[in-house]
């Protein structure tokens, strides 16, 4: 058996929690192939991390740092906010982790432990912002795209478990990628509100467009990075992840192998 690390300093020494039983293949794409999905997680780590410390000043309760057209709102339903962006932020900042294949084939038992995590937070998010959905602002527009945003991570999540409970790691890493990108609807909503700032947009048309822009975005580009394999796995392809990685895991994406 052999296997490949990133560094190309050549195969790691196996550690415990390595699964013997999940060969790695050896081939290794170039440096160049590597490149833009380095970029690419690099890119989403950083815009995550920056909107997970913005909303993170809602934690402090202090309505003075709320949103305020919807300050009454929010204080009205404290403790669904809390555990929406309390669940928030951590999936934010969670979410890449899971993608590093380096990490998920040498700490297999890491992966799982913070793929629990994201799930109990995806939750947590999901349950405070269907708390939040009614008192949303720009009604009706807004809080049904918010309301179907909700309903998609919970979905796309739940899938994610399931194939993971199933051993499908192949369809696990796929729901995990749409799931991801819905938890960065997040980012892209402030992106989009940011833009229509400044090209003079109207905030009400501004915030209900970004209600649905902000996810419907996400799900295309994560759809066309999976169609084009970009995380390996091209559905039904058997391959191994790109984000970061080197090595290209082949049987760990059998039923009955291990993550
Ligand atoms: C992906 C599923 C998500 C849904 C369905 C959702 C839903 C909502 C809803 C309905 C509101 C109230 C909007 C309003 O008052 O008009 C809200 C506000 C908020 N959400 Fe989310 N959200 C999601 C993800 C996230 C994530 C991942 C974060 C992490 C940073 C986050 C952070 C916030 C913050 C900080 C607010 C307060 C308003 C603001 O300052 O922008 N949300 N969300």
């Amino acid at each position: 058996m052999n296997r490949t690390s990133d560094t190309g300093a050549g195969p790691p020494p196996r550690r415990p929690g390595d699964t013997p039983e999940t060969p790695l293949a050896t081939t290794r794409r170039p440096e160049r192939a590597r490149l833009p999905g380095r970029a690419a997680w690099w890119t989403i780590t950083l815009l995550a991390a920056a909107t997970a410390l913005l909303a993170a000043r809602y934690l402090t309760l202090d309505p003075e740092v709320f949103l305020e057209e919807q300050r009454a709102a929010y204080l009205a339903r404290l403790t669904p906010l809390l555990l929406h962006i309390g669940g928030g932020t951590a999936a934010l900042l969670l979410g890449p982790w899971q993608f590093v294949a380096r990490l998920r084939t040498r700490r297999p038992a890491a992966h799982r432990i913070v793929g629990r995590a994201y799930l109990v937070c995806v939750a947590a998010t999901a349950a405070g912002g269907l708390l939040l959905v009614p008192g949303a602002l720009v009604p009706p527009i807004a809080p049904i795209g918010f309301a179907l945003l909700d309903v998609l991570l919970v979905l796309t999540t739940a899938a994610a478990l399931h194939t993971a409970r199933r051993r499908r790691f192949d369809r696990h890493r796929v729901w995990m990628v749409r799931s991801y990108a819905l938890i960065l609807s997040a980012v892209t909503l402030r992106l989009w509100l940011v833009s229509c700032a400044a090209l003079g947009v109207p905030f009400d048309l501004a915030y209900a467009s970004a209600a649905w822009t902000c996810w419907l975005i996400n799900l295309l580009l994560a759809e066309l990075a999976l169609a084009h394999g970009f995380f390996g796995t091209a559905v039904g392809a058997e391959a191994g992840s790109v984000i970061g990685p080197a090595a290209v895991r082949v049987s760990a994406d059998r039923p009955g192998a291990r993550p």
